[in-house]
């Protein structure tokens, strides 16, 4: 049967003359209709464990915008909380956990059996999204990769050069690979559960990918999603996965063949026409318009979404960010950029 939804296409290899179009962070502090959502809530962590709440803001901007898919509202960090590291947001500062340095503390992580306690409120939000979703609205999961989820759980919050983990992952290896080998396996049944209750396409983000080189990309980057994205379509065949290992440079060439995934992210960085030439050569690309445009604006925020449609127009193809909307975008210059891509 053919596929209708637009992102669906996209991601069983279809060209289209005008691309689907979600935005990484589309709910989020830009829409003051999301701020009034999270004062509701109360905190952001009270918001993704609320499903009537997580329900709205994830529909917020599907009804402004139109985009052709919805991202669940949650966060990669909820799946450390759910192993058992305490997290906290710290207001105009961002994510704080316990950290994991030693085998003692790594001790007092909780079996992967038990996370589904803790994330069944975000399995309920799901399960309200697919019934509330207009019918040509994709829903997409997500989960963070097991390295950047490793980074933050090592390190206790976001760091510039993941140098935390970078150490410990030279200093005492076996338990820098303990600590992946649980993330991933916390995630495959994660992931696998967002599928279950109704999420379409699921997507991996790595966002630091790029701080791993030659063979520690092999190891800790590329294997993990290609593990993952193996378990999950033996349990769920015909889910497309996307791949986000940000910043990986000319790793992103080869990578869903080398993984699996049905489709490779592309982020700020990366040239499109190179992009088409040597990634959207094995499949579906997304990407990769500069976050910055949703607050520059301007002529050169139609342009440059002109080129990126016009670069992938020969390939399947799924317009987006090269990263998350931020806080200070005008939500104007959104609809500029999809007046840009549907209006030509
Ligand atoms: O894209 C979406 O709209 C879906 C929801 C989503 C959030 N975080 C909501 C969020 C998704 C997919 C994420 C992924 C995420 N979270 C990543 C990977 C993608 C990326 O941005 O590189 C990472 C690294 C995190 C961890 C995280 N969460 C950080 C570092 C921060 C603080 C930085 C910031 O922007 O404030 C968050 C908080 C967060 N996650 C917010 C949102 C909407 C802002 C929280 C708020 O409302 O105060």
């Amino acid at each position: 049967m053919a596929e209708q939804k637009k992102l669906l296409r996209a991601l069983a290899g279809e060209t289209q003359d005008v691309p689907p179009i979600w935005m990484m962070r589309q709910a989020g502090r830009y829409l003051p209709e999301y701020r009034a959502t999270r004062a509701e809530a109360g905190d952001f962590l009270s918001l993704c464990y609320n499903p009537e709440l997580a329900t709205e803001v994830t529909l917020q901007p599907i009804r402004r915008y139109g985009f052709d898919a919805a991202i669940l509202f949650a966060d990669i960090l909820l799946v450390p909380q759910a192993l058992g590291a305490e997290l906290w947001f710290v207001t105009g500062e961002g994510p704080r956990l316990s950290t994991i340095t030693t085998e003692a503390d790594f001790a007092k992580l909780g079996p992967v059996s038990d996370i589904h306690e803790t994330l069944n409120p975000i399995y309920e939000t799901v399960r309200l999204l697919s019934s509330a979703l207009p019918s040509e609205t994709t829903l997409i999961g997500f989960a963070g990769a097991p390295w950047t989820v490793a980074t933050y759980m090592i390190a206790g919050r976001g760091t510039p050069d993941q140098g935390p983990a970078h150490l410990l992952r030279q200093e005492n290896n076996p338990l820098f690979e303990a600590l992946l080998a649980r993330i991933t396996e916390a995630t495959i049944e994660y992931l696998s559960m967002q599928i279950k209750a109704g999420a379409e396409v699921v997507k991996i983000f790595d966002s630091w990918a790029g701080s791993l080189r030659g063979e520690a990309f092999e190891k800790y980057a590329l294997e993990p999603c290609r593990q993952i994205t193996d378990a999950l379509k033996e349990r769920h065949p015909g889910i497309p996965v996307i791949g986000f290992p940000r910043e990986a440079g000319d790793k992103y060439v080869g990578f869903a063949k080398a993984t699996g995934v049905d489709c490779v992210a592309l982020d700020n960085s990366v040239d499109p026409e190179w992009a088409a030439a040597h990634v959207q050569i094995d499949g579906c690309v997304q990407g990769n318009l500069a976050s910055r445009h949703m607050v520059t604006g301007g002529q050169e925020l139609v342009d440059d979404t002109r080129r990126i449609v016009k670069a992938f127009g020969n390939g399947p193809h799924i317009f987006n960010l090269g990263h998350g909307i931020t806080p200070d975008a005008d939500p104007d210059n959104v609809q500029r950029m999809i007046d840009a891509v549907r209006g030509g």
